[in-house]
């Protein structure tokens, strides 16, 4: 038994351009979740499409020189494409061009209409005689009236930052032909808002939703809502308003409404009522994932079309801030502008879904990207914590025959299963970063505990029981990972015969005694691609204090030093590193140095390298040395008085 049905929206990106890595973001944000809700008993359907009406797509059609049908028929192939390269699990991926849209357009307009929420008014309207058009802000350019600035947009200053209407603007001129405008008075169609203020107000108490965007809301309805326009002129790309003449919805009618109308051709495809999934008696959950420039749209005029017609109402709208490049605005002309599909051909995709978890904690703070710190990220944390798990262990247990031992270190296991329900309870709060963030820990500790237990140092059987619980707690991240990394994590769980990846129930049983298959790596550590050519322009070889950081220097004392006889260039050195304990580092050192003039020497440790099984023995990292061109060595200490486990930085 399913125990909750869960209806998942994305917002429905333009059909006028491409994907790029803010909208990848966002479906990242919301496929997790989905993914989640799934993994985790319920079900949960995710829903999306293209906004394919309104005047950038006619015009953009028209300098194409093909029909605006054609173009988002093309831009839809296209989305898909891309979203797929992120591997967004959409259940539909429609369009707002469709029967089922036009009529849920139209049902929905004449319910307005007969409760009366529908009226017509003469409005004034900036008109481009030369097009033909009437034209929206956006189109509209002129001189910033308070700073002076030429060529600002109708909407506001990018200069002084002052926000206005184009009448404000000095000489308005159409940006589509530069030609001089006209005001030309047109009747346009309204729905009126400020008849819906007391349900709006009482639905947002009961919405979830973060409290700045609901005070920032419930500021716009104390201060006045207004009557919303919903109506375009022609020539304009949408669908016609019934009964009206050359008159055209506002894409922004018609596009939440393809939520409806996504959902209802999924459900004629898969033998479903569709007053089942979003009707009035549905038991379906209702979700929303937006960004926070359109939380208007969603949370007043949709809940209040809604309504109007007797159609289920969203519980909560889940609103994120927007993405940010190197810490400035995703923008063309800056270079800090990374589409989807050029992000794709660099890096594989699914490793954006975990630098994107890793920082979402589901405020409505901007996110930033940073490719060094993505690489760093997927490094630290992917390769070398999660499946370093996996490649340290499974050469132990392939030594066994692949059995699994019959013991397993049980107490260490549920050390880490205790941990199981704070990830879930953090996946459902949207708390993405945190449940990350807890999942590292745990590889941390698996990777401590084998580092402690040092199986290749160990008896067969203890390296077996060793490595055999290890690789149980990599079962148990990796279950919990899926939802973030779902092709990676589904490979690694083909190291066993168990189908656990599609269920949280049966995280916490655990593989004894049970043949598995081997591991086979997943993934290499990442190079920088540079996605963004021009960015990188100033590119030398110079690290950041981070990059530097990541080395773990310590003081270390020989204690005692030894000559290997079959290698000639080798030294054995016994290590005091204080806290971290005893260490053995093979030093090709044996050239410049006499083994018995080493003892009780401090010498500089890399204290995490990543060990190395040589043929003598294993080597517990490396210690610093110079050597010149003629092959003579010098090794570095530190000044009397450094005491063995201090940290070189
Ligand atoms: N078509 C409308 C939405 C209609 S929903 C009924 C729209 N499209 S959009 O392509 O501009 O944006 C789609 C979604 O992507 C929005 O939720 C928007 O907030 C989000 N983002 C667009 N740019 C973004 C970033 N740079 N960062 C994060 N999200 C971004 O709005
Ligand atoms: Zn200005």
């Amino acid at each position: 038994m399913k125990s909750r049905k869960i209806l998942v929206t994305s917002a429905l990106p333009y059909a006028n351009g491409s994907i790029h890595i803010g909208h990848v973001l966002e479906s990242v944000i919301t496929d997790i979740w989905v993914r989640y809700q799934n993994l985790n008993g319920n079900e949960c359907l995710y829903f999306c499409a293209d906004d394919t009406h309104g005047t950038p797509v006619m015009l953009k059609a028209k300098e194409l020189g093909i029909e605006p049908e054609e173009l988002i028929k093309r831009t839809r192939e296209e989305h898909i494409r891309s979203y797929s390269k992120f591997n967004i699990n959409f259940d539909n991926f429609y369009t707002t061009h469709s029967d089922e849209n036009k009529k849920y357009a139209e049902d929905i307009y004449q319910k307005c209409k007969e409760g009366n929420l529908i009226f017509k008014k003469e409005i004034e309207q900036f008109y481009d005689s030369e097009e033909g058009l009437f034209l929206s802000d956006r189109f509209i350019k002129g001189t910033c009236p308070k700073c002076g600035a030429e060529d600002q947009y109708g909407d506001g200053c990018s200069v002084c930052g002052t926000t206005y209407t184009p009448d404000d603007l000095v000489n308005p001129v159409s940006s589509l032909s530069n030609s001089e405008l006209t005001k030309k008075k047109t009747e346009h169609v309204f729905f009126d808002l400020p008849q819906m203020k007391d349900f709006l107000e009482n639905y947002l108490k009961d919405l979830a939703l973060q409290d700045p965007i609901k005070n920032k809301l419930n500021e716009w309805i104390e201060d006045g809502l207004k009557p919303w326009d919903i109506s375009r002129d022609k020539p304009y790309f949408g669908f016609e308003i019934p009964g009206e003449k050359d008159k055209y919805f506002y894409v922004w009618l018609d596009a939440p409404i393809g939520y409806l109308a996504s959902a209802k051709n999924w459900a004629e495809n898969n033998s479903m009522d569709m007053n089942d999934l979003w009707g009035e008696s549905s038991d379906y959950e209702i979700h929303h994932f937006i960004g926070k420039d359109i939380a208007y749209f969603h949370a007043l005029f949709w809940p209040a079309l809604l309504k109007s017609s007797n159609i289920r109402l969203p519980e909560s709208i889940n609103v994120h801030g927007f993405l940010t490049i190197d810490g400035e605005k995703m923008s063309k002309s800056n270079g800090t502008f990374i589409n989807a599909d050029d992000f794709a051909e660099n890096y594989d995709g699914e490793l954006l879904r975990y630098y994107f978890a890793d920082k979402f904690n589901n405020s409505i703070d901007d996110l930033d990207f940073n490719e060094d710190e993505f690489i760093q990220k997927i490094n630290s944390d992917i390769v070398g914590k999660y499946l370093n798990i996996a490649s340290r262990v499974s050469k132990f247990i392939e030594k066994n025959g692949n059995s699994l031992s019959a013991n397993l270190d049980e107490d260490f296991i549920k050390k880490n299963l205790a941990k199981i329900d704070e990830v879930i309870e953090h996946y459902e709060d949207l708390n993405l970063s945190k449940s990350v963030k807890i999942i590292m820990k745990m590889a941390d500790e698996v990777n401590k505990y084998i580092n402690e237990n040092e199986p290749w140092k160990s008896s067969e059987e203890k390296a077996v029981e060793v490595s055999s619980t290890a690789i149980n707690c990599f079962r148990v991240i990796s279950i919990l990972l899926n939802p973030v990394l779902p092709t990676i994590t589904s490979k690694a769980l083909e190291v066993f015969n168990d189908s656990a990846t599609n269920d949280f129930n049966n995280i916490k049983d655990y593989l004894v005694d049970t043949k598995i298959n081997p591991y086979k790596p997943l993934l290499k550590r990442l190079e920088k691609a540079k996605i963004n050519e021009e960015i990188e322009m100033e590119d030398s070889n110079l690290i950041d204090i981070k990059d530097f950081a990541k080395v773990e220097l310590r003081v270390a004392k020989i204690v005692k030093a030894e000559g290997i006889e079959e290698a000639d260039k080798l030294i054995k050195l016994h290590l005091d590193v204080g806290d971290l304990g005893k260490r053995t580092v093979f030093a090709g050192i044996k050239s410049a140095y006499d083994p018995e003039s080493l003892n009780g020497r401090h010498v500089v440790l890399v204290a995490n390298l990543e060990p190395r099984k040589m043929k003598f023995g294993v080597s517990e990292g490396m210690v610093l040395a110079s050597s010149n061109d003629e092959g003579s060595i010098y090794l570095i200490s530190p000044d009397e008085g450094a005491k063995p486990g201090q940290l070189v930085k």
